[in-house]
């Protein structure tokens, strides 16, 4: 398969580790060049050396719209132009639906929604007028079958996909694509975490937590953020072209749901 990424330009947010870093790793190996940004320049910076090449690294919080906006100015100083943009961010904190305070309510969309439309709306422009465009989404199976306590990531993912499948629409003309990729349990830190809150929250070890997760995914573990960013490196080769408006999930067949 060709990917025609050679010389793309992506922009990674949310990339200093995990699956953002995986999906600039797996662009840049195909020859892409890659901007990552996260919350401290620092850990971005540490991660694009990582990477190697021409892979730089940037300082943006999702959450904060100044910092988006310069992030968007600054890639596209540094690369000449964005032709791939993904968007994503951290998670949200675990809990249940109930009396969850509204500033956390508005935290949680700023950084995971407002930010992330932003930065495609600034991008967008450049991406028909050049008549090439990959924009996407990290989201979650919790879109297609909730997660339980993790009502923040059930209530406010919907939305890109809703905003995502709406923009397909609009830019497919233009060849721009827009997709969002749903993980199931990719090993990462994030992953870590809601195992431990998962075991304090039951009382329970670890060890007997993440049994009970593998339990419940057909392939029977979790998988890896090389097997993730797979997906996305297709999404966004020349190889998609026709693949728009799409939620896809990598979940070792865990969601159990045909659609
Ligand atoms: N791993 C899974 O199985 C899984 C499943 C479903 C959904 N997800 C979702 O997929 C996304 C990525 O997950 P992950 O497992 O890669 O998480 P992770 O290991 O915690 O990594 C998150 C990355 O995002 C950055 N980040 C955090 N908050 C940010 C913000 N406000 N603005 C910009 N960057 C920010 C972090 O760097 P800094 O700390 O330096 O900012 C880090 O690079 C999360 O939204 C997560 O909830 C993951």
């Amino acid at each position: 398969m060709k990917t025609g990424l050679a010389g793309k330009r992506a922009l990674v947010l949310g990339a200093s580790k995990g699956l953002g870093f995986g999906i600039a790793q797996g662009l840049a190996a195909e020859g892409a060049t890659v901007t990552i940004a996260s919350r401290t320049l620092e850990s971005a910076q540490a991660a694009a050396e990582r990477i190697g090449g021409k892979a730089r690294g940037l300082a943006c919080d999702t959450g904060n719209l100044p910092q988006v906006d310069a992030l968007y100015a600054d890639a596209v100083s540094a690369m000449g132009g964005i032709d791939i943009l993904v968007l994503n961010s951290g998670g949200p904190p675990p809990g249940l639906a109930q009396k969850i305070a509204p500033a956390q309510w508005r935290a949680s969309f700023e950084a995971m929604f407002v930010g992330l439309v932003r930065i495609a709306d600034l991008a967008l422009p450049d991406m028909m007028e050049r008549k090439f465009g990959r924009i996407l989404s990290v989201i979650s199976s919790g879109v297609i079958e909730p997660i339980p306590n993790l009502a923040i990531s059930n209530a406010i993912r919907p939305a890109l996909v809703g905003w995502g499948k709406t923009l397909a629409s609009e830019v497919a003309g233009s060849g721009v694509t827009v997709n969002a990729i749903a993980p199931g349990r990719i090993a990462t830190d994030r992953l870590q975490q809601l195992d431990e809150a998962n075991a304090k929250r039951q009382g329970k070890d670890i060890d007997d937590i993440r049994a009970t997760a593998k339990s419940r995914i057909p392939a029977g573990r979790y998988g890896t953020v090389e097997e993730f960013a797979a997906m996305a490196v297709f999404l966004a080769s020349d190889a998609a072209s026709f693949v728009t408006g799409s939620v896809v999930r990598v979940d070792g067949g865990q969601i159990a749901s045909s659609l």
